[in-house]
């Protein structure tokens, strides 16, 4: 299979040295990338500013803002059968980039944000037969919220995480699809990429047998 998967933050710059971001560490993506490479599966990684390094053998492709990884993702959609998109990818930029440094004054400062696009969504109505797995981080309304994001994102699978699981070691996590939720799982960032990657070929070869 050829399989695009999405890591890490993305960063969303303020003026030439600051930025918004998050605690993404992407160590889950590249998780998900070296599983599947080493499965034989070809692997496009694209990354968002991580402290780690790819795993050897696959395509990377670097970004740094939301728009940049939207980019990179439509680019690349017409040539993959399933999207791990693991990314946290920033929902608001700074509505302008200031030139240079920005200088402080007396005062407070009001930045204005403005939306990115979600990839997700902006991808569902061209998913065509691909499999889609996404994730939801969600601190209220957890169960609802998710089923909402499973339908309106185009995924085949969702992972629900709690707010703790962001640059930890391990994931506690449930993976809800159209036939509901699965019992929760603690297991480590590695071990999941491998249940992912499980999945994703399980779902493949479903609709293989189901036919185009
Ligand atoms: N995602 C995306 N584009 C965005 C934000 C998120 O594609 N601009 C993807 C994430 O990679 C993840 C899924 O959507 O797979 C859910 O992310 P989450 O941040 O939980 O969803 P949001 O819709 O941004 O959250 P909320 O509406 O609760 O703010």
């Amino acid at each position: 299979m050829r399989l695009l998967v999405s890591a890490g933050p993305t960063r969303e710059m303020i003026d030439a040295v600051r930025y918004l971001s998050n605690l993404s560490s992407g160590r889950l993506g590249y998780a998900v990338a070296a599983a599947a490479a080493a499965r034989d599966h070809e692997v496009h990684l694209v990354s968002g500013p991580v402290a780690l390094s790819p795993p050897r053998g696959i395509r990377v492709t670097h970004v740094v803002s939301a728009q940049e990884m939207h980019a990179a993702i439509r680019e690349a959609w017409s040539d993959v059968d399933a999207l791990v998109m693991t990314a946290a990818v920033a929902d608001y930029r700074p509505a302008r980039r200031f030139d240079g440094k920005l200088k402080k004054s007396e005062g407070p400062l009001i930045l204005e944000l403005a939306r990115n696009p979600d990839i997700l969504k902006s991808l569902a109505p061209i998913k065509g037969d691909r499999i889609v797995v996404g994730f939801a981080l969600e601190v209220q309304n957890a169960e609802a919220e998710a089923r909402r994001k499973l339908a309106t994102k185009g995924m085949d699978v969702l992972v629900l995480n709690g707010p703790d699981n962001l640059g930890s070691e391990t994931a506690r996590c449930r993976f809800l699809t159209e036939s509901g939720f699965e019992s929760p799982l603690q297991v480590t960032k590695a071990a999941l990429a491998e249940l992912l990657i499980d999945r994703v070929e399980a779902l493949a070869s479903d609709k293989g047998r189901r036919g185009p």
